[in-house]
């Protein structure tokens, strides 16, 4: 009976810190949320905003330039600001999966402006992503809450980005490394979507309109009417610095008009004009080219991406300038 008794009040003990565990769950297991920064720099969003807003409002193109870069933070080791790191010639930055990435130096500027407001509290991963937001909603996208706590990645490798989505990949190839970041089709196409603002290089062109399928033809999915215009713009060995903007109807705004372009046979990219050759990724364009809930869906659709392997907690560190990990004590 005394036994008995014993084991029960140990079972209660056990059970009573058990949940206490899952009451206050470890610091490692911290989870990303809205306004992270509210009480330990209450001026971050609006300091990334500020920033944002003067560099769009100098180019337009710089809007394109930092939605584009989360998108290549996230995919590489997770949104941790990983592709900001400049040490040297293997630093992830300089993969050729990242070509033509930049919006580096609106960021480090962001940085350092929040350094002097509240030292060694906002990552360099959180500015990004609030970067981002900010040029989709100046872009006349949707506004949506950015969740924040990211920290900073300690690695930097451009072996890393090796498997970076490309622009001559499949529709199978494209939707199996969105799958591998927990993205859907449903995410792949609506994130594709932020190719309606900025521009390409012809140097991401010349595979779809010279070399397609290996063979010395265009990509028949182009429309005749349109097909014209980009070999213009592009010719064969022409400069493939040339740049043309990703959806010819409204190039600087972030809506659904690119969904109606890759339907018409109008996609400028190839990995836009794959979303139109499977059934599964056929039925979304079409869905939201239709006049679906694209904004709230794509907003969505960016809250996800951003949560991609997002170091929390102890994970990482807050880089005090992004472009360098932190000197560690020896
Ligand atoms: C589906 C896989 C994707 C591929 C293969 C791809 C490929 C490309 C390529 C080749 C360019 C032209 C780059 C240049 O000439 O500098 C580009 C531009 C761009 N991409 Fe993507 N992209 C993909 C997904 C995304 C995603 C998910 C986003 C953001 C959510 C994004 C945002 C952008 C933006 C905004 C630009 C314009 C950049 C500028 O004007 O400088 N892309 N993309």
């Amino acid at each position: 009976m005394r036994g008995f008794k014993g084991n029960c009040f140990v079972f209660l003990v056990e059970m009573l810190v058990l949940l206490r565990v899952l009451q206050f769950p470890c610091p490692c297991l911290a989870e990303l949320r809205v306004g992270f920064y509210n009480r330990t720099c209450p001026l971050a969003e609006s300091v990334v905003r500020a920033k944002v807003k003067e560099a769009v409002g100098s180019d337009r193109q710089n809007a394109a330039i930092l939605l584009r870069i989360h998108f290549h933070d996230c995919f590489v080791e997770g949104c941790d600001g990983s592709i900001l790191v400049d040490n040297g010639e293997d630093s992830e930055r300089n993969a050729f999966g990242h070509l033509g990435v930049g919006g580096f130096e609106i960021i480090e500027e962001v940085k350092a402006k929040l350094e002097r407001v509240c030292p060694g509290v906002v990552s360099c991963a959180d500015i990004v992503a609030l970067a981002a937001r900010d040029a989709v909603s100046l872009s006349r996208g949707p506004f949506y809450e950015v969740l924040t706590g990211r920290r900073d990645g300690l690695v930097s490798n451009k072996s890393l980005a090796a498997n970076m989505p490309d622009v001559d990949d499949s529709a199978r190839v494209l939707r199996s490394k969105f799958r591998q970041k927990g993205l859907s089709d449903k995410d792949l196409v609506l994130l594709s979507s932020a190719h309606s603002i900025g521009t390409t290089a012809c140097f991401f062109m010349g595979t779809r309109l010279y070399r397609f399928d290996h063979k010395n033809r265009s990509d028949p999915s182009i429309n005749p009417h349109f097909l014209p215009t980009l070999k213009t713009k592009c010719p064969l060995d022409g400069d493939v610095n040339v740049r043309l903007p990703l959806d010819p109807v409204t190039e600087s705004v972030l809506d659904d008009q690119i969904l109606r372009n890759i339907r018409k046979g109008f996609a400028v990219l190839s990995s836009d004009a794959r979303l139109y050759d499977h059934r599964s990724t056929r039925h979304i364009v079409e869905t939201y080219a239709g006049g679906g809930s694209f904004r709230g869906d794509f907003a969505k659709a960016m809250v996800k991406m951003g949560r991609i392997g997002a170091k929390t907690g102890r994970y990482g560190e807050i880089r005090r300038v992004c472009s360098s990990f932190n000197q560690r004590p020896v």
